[in-house]
């Protein structure tokens, strides 16, 4: 997830998008799909590695995890090729890596290639994290720009859900090769997508592309006054210029949005959204859904299509309710499910031989599961994203909200890494109710630490940091 600038909204005009706007709608829709279609598609392809290369627990995490380490990796050098190369070049790089990295996934004759090609798609998808959002930042007009935030998270959200589609959909033949191969088909459109477009304004100005700036203004502004455009994006630049340093951080006054930012960007992860995410089929195995057509089904539906479908929710209500009612009441539902996912887990294992996707208790903790995912998804999942993106002031904004986004990459690789070897030793029953115990701390955490910003502006939650 990458910088967008909040910027106050413009009073709408009813003007129709022009196909150029569109397209970068579509960039920006085909980047989060990418993300979550990596996300999402290793539930459905572990089961037949893990049958084709006699894998233990480390492997397994690794062949999971390592996409998110790559993405850290990709997330943190994308601003510097971006500015380099330009917006354009750098996702159609991305989107070549990514296809890359799909491609040796799927032939891959053993664990240390498929490995190889997890960190490449990784890379591609965390350069692709950072770039197309700045790119869709740069090139939408201000009266759509914050939509961008809302829009990515919602295609995140639908990759995964294609993701296990594609899963359950392949899960008879077993055939994982196919499934992490058609991971291609996302980086292959991103790169159709992104072919015909120009680079942003704002990249070509800085490169003494006036001609070229004004143009690209041109297409997805139809009608904009582009002198008065250019010098408003010049100034942009300019203000740019006296961009504070990395040292800068660490000044007092930064203190405390750092706090947030970072704390949110953990709690988003370690209350265990891709334990889930990425572990829903060997999780709905030990809750007693025996066959792997079984386990399928209930990812696709109860986290995949929940998932999305919440999402909407806060699409719907974020500027309504505000970010802090909506953090608390999902977390609230999330400390509740994990406890009942919890406590389901622990009868389970009291009812060896009971297993089976019609026990009571397998359905108490699909339920749960079902709670868990829609109370993340119309809050933590989308809302920490919003918050990170409004809380710095500008100057430091780019950083600071790099420094957040490692954090968060970091946190969900640690979470991927680790699941597997800490349900080893502490059970699905204690692994759940940590979740739990996380969810009621980042409760309180939130209450008392979070300010509300919904319909602030920039500059008054700028302000908020120098009260005492
Ligand atoms: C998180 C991802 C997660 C996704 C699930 C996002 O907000 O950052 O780590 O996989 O939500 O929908």
């Amino acid at each position: 997830m990458a910088v967008i600038e909040g910027a106050p909204t413009a009073p709408a005009d009813r003007q129709r998008p022009s196909r150029w706007l569109l397209g970068v709608g579509l960039v920006i829709m085909l980047a989060g799909v990418l993300f979550g279609y990596d996300q999402g598609v290793i539930a459905g392809a572990l089961h037949g590695i893990k049958a084709d290369f006699d894998i233990g627990t480390t492997v397994t995490e690794i062949i999971t995890s390592w996409v998110t380490l790559g993405a850290l990796v990709g997330a943190l050098v994308a601003g510097g090729l971006a500015d380099r190369w330009g917006r354009r070049s750098t996702i159609l790089s991305a989107a070549g890596l990514f296809t890359v990295g799909a491609v040796i996934e799927a032939f891959a004759p053993g664990p240390p290639v498929l490995v190889v090609g997890r960190l490449v798609v990784g890379f591609g998808v965390g350069v692709a994290s950072v770039a197309a959002p700045l790119y869709a930042a740069e090139m939408a007009p201000a009266r759509v720009r914050g939509r961008f935030v809302s829009l990515y998270q919602l295609a995140i959200t639908m990759g995964i859900l294609i993701a296990y589609v594609v899963d359950e959909a392949l899960t008879n033949s077993d055939a994982w090769r196919v499934m992490l191969g058609v991971s291609a088909v996302p980086g292959i459109l991103l790169a159709v997508a992104m072919f015909p477009m120009p680079d942003s304004p704002r990249w070509l100005l800085r490169n003494g592309r006036r001609d070229d700036a004004a143009d690209a203004l041109q297409k997805v502004e139809p009608g904009t006054d582009t002198e008065a455009r250019l010098a408003e994006v010049q100034a942009a630049i300019d203000a740019d210029r006296q961009q504070a340093s990395w040292g800068e951080l660490r000044s007092p006054s930064l203190r405390r949005p750092l706090q947030i930012g970072i704390g949110l960007a953990v709690f988003q992860q370690i209350t265990g959204i891709n334990a889930i995410i990425y572990y829903a089929n060997e999780i709905f195995g030990a809750a007693g859904f025996s066959t792997p057509q079984e386990q399928a089904a209930a990812t696709t539906w109860a986290i995949g299509v929940v998932n999305v479908l919440a999402t909407f929710i806060a699409v719907g209500y974020v500027d309504r309710f505000g970010r802090k009612p909506l953090l608390r009441a999902g977390l609230i539902g999330m400390a509740l499910s994990l406890t009942v996912v919890g406590i389901g887990f622990h009868l389970l294992d009291g009812q060896s031989g009971a297993k089976g996707g019609e026990s009571p208790t397998a359905v108490m903790t699909l339920v749960g599961l079902v709670v868990f995912i829609a109370s993340f998804a119309f809050s933590l999942g989308p809302v920490v994203w919003t918050v990170i993106n409004e809380i710095f002031p500008s100057r430091v904004r780019g950083r600071a909200v790099a420094v957040a986004t490692a954090a968060n990459w970091g946190s969900a690789w640690l979470v991927s890494q680790f699941f597997l070897t800490i349900t080893d030793a502490i059970g699905q029953a204690g692994t759940f109710l940590l979740f739990a115990a996380f969810s009621a701390i980042a409760f309180v955490w939130v209450t008392r630490t979070v300010p509300e910003t919904k319909g602030r502006t920039l500059e008054e939650i700028e302000a908020l940091w120098t009260e005492p």
